[in-house]
């Protein structure tokens, strides 16, 4: 057992095993009926005491061993909630669930964190008819926290808040840990597995910015819960399968007429799909036709499925383009993949008596909802309703998914609240145990806040609005002379990881509940909260290091020996807010509101900048220009501040240079 996790993690089992014994043996001193008969009363209370100390060490020790034998990053709030907790069940034994609140406190002068929990426990006591102030529950709190290596000082503010500070060389040391192990995750439980629903463009439509929102968005959730160990599938589910491809189809035979034996060449599946439409209005017979073929294609005959396919391989082409340019994977599922499962979905509600007829269609009543879902249409195809009934039946029952999540426009939130309401009744999945979740998002608005259109008023081609980034991004870079200093192939890898992070981060950074307006002149501005300014700042945090000729090697090696020293104040405030990262993480898997963590990073970002502004990292002679003197626990601290911005860049899906 040479692995210091592993036989850290076999000592810690141990204690808490005797830990489990003792405790069961002071219960039993307590309690007089077990007490034989015996003189030896003072012995027994001497042992018992002499117990009790024991258990004090070893829970002590426990708490050391909790916050120091693991690699992975340490979620402070956690920790003091675990204190907190114990002290909080101690100091109100009358309390069946005392409420458990540490949050970080706002205001730095007022401490690190902050208990919240006294105003609400007096509250509750009073209702049990126990009259005791907020601030006297407070104290009793203070009182009853354990032995721990986190808290510097504790202090009671207002009308019974507990102002927490934390300890130097706790922090100090959780940073070490960091450098040494790198950004690790928490251990997960079991392995869980997620499935996002995102990007999910229509087949033979343009993809629109809607959809670009989508594909950011939910491509960082992914990122991050494959961060974070869980098991992930990235689902694209296409609009494949709607009455749309009969006129396709009919339009496509007239057009191509050999289109079983070459491919057409469809460039423009826009203007074709444009054509097909005008078509399918204006003429009765194409009409008629288009609506067989929609017949013909359900029922799969192979002449149709062929032309279905031509169809989709182009508008897959496309989107494709999108996809390269922002560095995405997903796995095409579309709604035809679903297919013969509705016919099975239909079966089960008419079975289980959940479906009513309604003028020839098909509906399905939810507890609670007042519109109904149609899961039949009155000609007996089935509808969005259906497919997505199906597709959740399926990742709820073949892969097993833990937690399923829908990236889509607001717009959609009845459906599918109505979708989960239909399941749940029906008894698919219960919400306490298995997480599905729509993640709806506002509107993408122009700068005139109108509807995002281009100026001759037609919808934003999405490859031209990126092709327009990567133009903008290059003529910035241009007119900071970037050119005269970046080699060709530098200044291309600046230009799009500038171009792409900043249409990604523009989108991010805003809360994804409301609308956003696209502007870019304002992601694209390197000051501020955009992904210009992040992606320099950590190019600048990362040349502190190589301007003073300190490599990888010398880093662990500091690491290792080096204590991280917090003494001066904006050491102090950048060491906290490095370790804050768990904790956010920890409230994006919660809430899926990916603003927070570009709010944090930023926040790293100008306090770093504040850092760097008042301590001096390497000491210059100032005639000569040579480096004297490297304070190297800054070094650290600078080292420290890249690994978890690069880890967050990594989550937003944007890609840092080495120079920009
Ligand atoms: N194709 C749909 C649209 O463009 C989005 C599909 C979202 N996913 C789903 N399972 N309904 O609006």
């Amino acid at each position: 057992m040479s692995d210091p996790v592993s036989s850290c993690t076999a000592r810690l089992q141990l204690q808490e095993q005797e830990i489990r014994t003792l405790s069961a043996e002071i219960e039993s001193l307590k309690n007089p009926q077990s007490l034989s008969p015996s003189p030896h009363l003072e012995q027994l209370r001497d042992e018992n005491t002499k117990l009790k100390y024991r258990l004090n060490i070893l829970k002590r020790n426990l708490q050391a061993e909790r916050s120091h034998c693991s690699k992975h990053m340490m979620n402070v709030n956690l920790l003091l909630q675990d204190v907190f907790g114990d002290a909080i069940r101690a100091s109100c034994p009358e309390l069946d669930d005392p409420p458990l609140v540490v949050t970080p406190n706002q205001q730095a002068k007022f401490g690190d964190y902050q208990c919240n929990s006294a105003m609400a426990m007096a509250q509750m006591l009073k209702a049990k008819g126990i009259k005791i102030s907020p601030r006297e529950i407070a104290e009793k709190i203070i009182q009853n926290l354990p032995e721990n290596d986190l808290i510097q000082k504790t202090e009671i503010a207002g009308p019974g808040f507990i102002n927490v500070h934390l300890k130097r060389t706790f922090v100090s040391k959780l940073l070490s840990n960091l450098l040494l192990n790198g950004v690790q995750p928490p251990p997960l439980a079991s392995k869980k597995k997620v499935v996002v629903d995102f990007s999910s463009p229509n087949i033979a439509k343009e993809m629109h910015v809607g959809h670009l929102r989508s594909t950011i968005i939910g491509d960082s959730m992914c990122r991050m819960f494959e961060f974070l160990g869980y098991d992930v599938l990235r689902l694209n589910h296409v609009g494949d399968w709607g009455t749309q491809f009969g006129m396709l189809i009919a339009h496509l035979q007239d057009k191509f007429p050999d289109y079983l034996t070459s491919s057409p060449p469809i460039s423009d599946l826009q203007a074709f799909y444009k054509e097909s439409k005008k078509r399918f209005d204006e003429e009765e017979d194409f009409k008629k036709r288009a609506y067989q073929c929609v017949v013909r294609l359900q029922s799969k005959e192979p002449e149709f499925i062929k032309g279905w396919n031509l169809i989709c391989d182009v508008s897959r082409k496309e989107f494709q383009r999108v996809y390269n340019c922002l560095d995405i994977q997903i796995i095409e599922r579309g709604e035809s993949f679903y297919q013969d499962m509705m016919t099975e979905v239909v079966k089960e509600f008419e079975g289980k008596g959940l479906s009513q007829l309604d003028e020839g269609r098909r509906i399905v009543f939810a507890p609670g909802q007042s519109v109904p879902l149609t899961i039949v249409k009155s000609d007996g195809g089935f509808t969005y309703d259906t497919s997505d009934l199906a597709a959740l039946r399926q990742r709820l029952f073949d892969e097993k998914a833990d937690i399923i999540i829908y990236v889509t426009d607001s717009g959609q939130a009845t459906h599918f609240q109505l979708v989960f309401a239909a399941a749940q009744m029906i008894g698919w999945y219960d919400p306490q145990v298995t997480r599905v979740e729509h993640a709806g998002f506002g509107v993408v608005l122009g700068e005139d806040k109108k509807k995002f259109k281009t100026r001759s008023g037609d919808t934003v081609r999405l490859m031209d609005l990126l092709d327009e980034g990567l133009k903008r991004s290059m003529d910035k870079l241009k007119d900071k002379e970037r050119d005269k200093v970046l080699t060709p192939e530098e200044l291309l890898k600046a230009q799009r990881s500038v171009a792409f992070g900043c249409i990604k981060y523009a989108d991010l950074s805003h809360n994804r509940i409301n609308d956003y307006v696209f502007s870019f002149d304002k992601m694209l501005d390197d000051r501020g909260n955009t992904a210009a300014y992040l992606l320099y700042a950590l190019t600048r945090i990362r040349s502190i290091t190589r301007l003073a000729n300190i490599d990888e090697a010398m880093l662990r090696k500091a690491a290792e020996t080096t204590e991280v020293l917090l003494d001066h104040e904006k050491e102090w405030k950048l060491g906290k807010c490095i370790l804050r990262f768990p904790e956010i993480l920890q409230k994006v898997l919660d809430d899926l509101l990916l603003h927070t963590l570009c709010d944090f990073l930023y926040e790293l970002a100008t306090t770093f900048t504040e850092f760097y502004d008042s301590c001096y990292c390497v000491e210059k002679d100032r005639q000569t220009g040579e480096v004297i003197k490297v304070n190297m626990w800054r070094m650290l601290l600078c080292e420290a501040t890249a690994t978890i911005m690069a880890k967050g860049f990594e989550i937003l899906g944007i890609n840092p240079v080495h120079r920009m």
